[in-house]
């Protein structure tokens, strides 16, 4: 049976240019949404840009741009590299548009309307020269805020809040039934332990004195909203419906689709996403059963090293494609993490795993199946003889790869692919289908083992495509299959007899070290 999936993406700060971070997770949530294609599941698939708040207006401010004029340049490197990279959405948010707008005031006036929020003034430490208000977070091993801060005071400012810690107890209920809402299981745990401490309140506003850069509050215009409250709004307000109380809402549509799985990354989960997003959502109304599903994975680092501008180690991922090709990106960001833990990147290792997975294993297969059955049969396979060997492993490859993409566990069902193709590779040497050919009577044989070769392929080619879309379209092109790629057609035994194969060429080139180091 079909499913329906919305999938979300965390949307990516505007005040600087995307990283391999970056690249990573939008890429993941593109796989996860071909994967569900390919199994004939309804997808929408949403990503996009967070572009409001402190950060873009002092990074603006510091170019002497406005900042309309920064995020809309730090916005089109997103697009861009999105479309460099195949990473294929449905729906873009970008929070300065105004619907985003309209839907964000909408729910803060009904908030307001309701109770949820009052006005208070609270002091703290506040840093001139980042104009921010500092938190414990921030002071050194020392106890001190470091020099970086410039000149700390203590500063008293009226604020709107938002009643968060009313809900705590309803949000320790719904971790406790609801024990699949955050994958993998050790960050839902995380999370419940940082609930059990929730003590105040969400400031939510910003006086518009020290940040301008922002949604105003319908109830009082010298504020404007905390960047948070307005960028998690976007799962919303962008959602296919959408759901907001403004213009254009169609809320049949949006229930078709919601709850969301939303795809993020381990250092936004507590609070932004696991609190604040939930105990926002059931503030208006929505029901434990519509609460979101949190996808949390983990950080691409540098030499164990957090990638960071200050560190000046961050990897430029247009670079990489234009380098190594998308395809390459895309299979070694999807290969060498398992989703819920780190991994260190390093292009060595984008190297290794292309060249010994793809060049070596898959291509050399793709290669030599064809010219074998080129050479011998001119090009025609036929199905002779009983069952192949192949056949059962095929059947586990497609078993084991769909077990761990249903999972998200990418890296995991590329393996199985991989180990499948690898033993094609041995089923290859074992049978030496250039003695077979030398002999007369083993005719049959040779057919039997051309046959389960390029079938093998077009299972392998199939099972690759939300990684690979392209490649994978091109070994289907050289197995001369005319027919649509689906988890279905994955089943042994889609090559008839006498089917005339295409002719190789190589779909994954070796990448030679020499053009190492980006
Ligand atoms: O957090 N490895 O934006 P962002 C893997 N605008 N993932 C990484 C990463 C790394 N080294 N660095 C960052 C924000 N990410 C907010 C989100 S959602 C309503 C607002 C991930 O540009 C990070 O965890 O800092 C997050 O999921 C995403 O990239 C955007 O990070
Ligand atoms: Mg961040």
């Amino acid at each position: 049976m079909a499913d329906r999936f919305y999938i979300c993406t965390a949307i990516d700060y505007t005040n600087s240019a995307p990283h391999i971070g970056h690249a990573y997770e939008k890429i993941l949530a593109d796989v996860l949404a071909r994967y569900h294609r390919l199994k004939g599941d309804e997808v929408f698939y949403l990503t996009g840009v967070d572009q409001h708040g402190q950060k873009v207006q002092q990074s603006a401010e510091k170019q002497g741009v406005a900042p309309e004029q920064f995020v809309s340049e730090v916005t089109q490197k997103f697009v861009a590299l999105w479309e460099k990279l195949d990473v294929r959405y449905d729906g873009w948010a970008a929070t300065i548009e105004p619907r985003h707008k309209e839907g964000v005031q909408a729910l803060l006036q009904r908030l307001f309307d309701e109770g949820q929020l009052y006005k208070a003034t609270e002091g703290g430490y506040y840093s001139v020269r980042q104009e921010q208000f500092l938190t414990d977070k921030e002071r050194g091993p020392d106890g001190e805020f470091g020099p970086e801060w410039g000149e700390v005071e203590f500063r008293e400012e009226e604020n709107y809040y938002f009643k968060l810690a009313q809900h705590k107890e309803w949000l320790l209920s719904l971790l406790d039934s609801r024990t699949d809402l955050v994958v993998p299981d050790f960050r839902q745990l995380e999370l419940r332990n940082a609930v059990e401490k929730i003590a105040g309140d969400l400031c939510i506003s910003r006086p518009k004195s020290r940040l301008s850069w922002g949604i105003e509050l319908p109830f009082d215009r010298d504020y404007v909203t905390y960047v948070w409250f307005d960028a998690l709004l976007n799962y919303i307000t962008f959602a296919p419906g959408p759901y907001s109380s403004a213009a254009g809402t169609n809320l049949g549509e949006f229930h078709r689709w919601w709850p969301a799985i939303i795809v993020i990354g381990k250092d936004i989960l507590i609070p932004a996403h696991g609190i604040y997003w939930m105990i926002m959502l059931h503030a208006v109304g929505f029901t434990d059963a519509d609460m979101p599903r949190l996808l949390v994975h983990g950080w691409w680092n540098m030499s164990g090293a957090k990638i960071s501008k200050s560190l000046g180690n961050v990897v430029d991922p247009l670079a990489l494609a234009d380098k190594y090709g998308n395809e390459a990106l895309r299979y070694y960001v999807m290969s060498d993490i398992a989703t819920g833990r780190d991994s260190d990147f390093s292009e060595e290792r984008l190297i290794a795993r292309y060249n010994g997975d793809l060049a070596n294993s898959l291509g050399n297969l793709l290669n030599r199946a064809l010219n074998m059955a080129h050479r011998y049969r001119g090009g025609v396979v036929r199905q002779a003889g009983g069952d192949s060997p192949l056949r059962a492993q095929a059947e586990s490859a497609v078993a084991a790869y769909q077990r761990h993409m249903d999972g998200a566990q990418v890296h995991a069902a590329l393996a199985a692919v991989i180990d499948f193709a690898t033993s094609c590779n041995t089923y290859v040497e074992m049978t030496a289908p250039w003695k077979l050919a030398k002999d007369p009577e083993r005719a049959e044989t040779l057919d039997h083992v051309l046959y389960a070769l390029a079938e093998a392929l077009r299972v392998i080619a199939i099972l690759i495509v939300p990684v690979l879309p392209k490649a994978a379209q091109e070994v289907l092109t050289q197995l001369n299959w005319k027919h649509d790629a689906t988890l279905a057609a994955a089943r042994w035994g889609g090559i008839t007899d006498g089917h005339a194969l295409g002719k190789p060429s190589p779909v994954f080139p070796r990448i030679e070290k020499s053009e190492a180091t980006v």
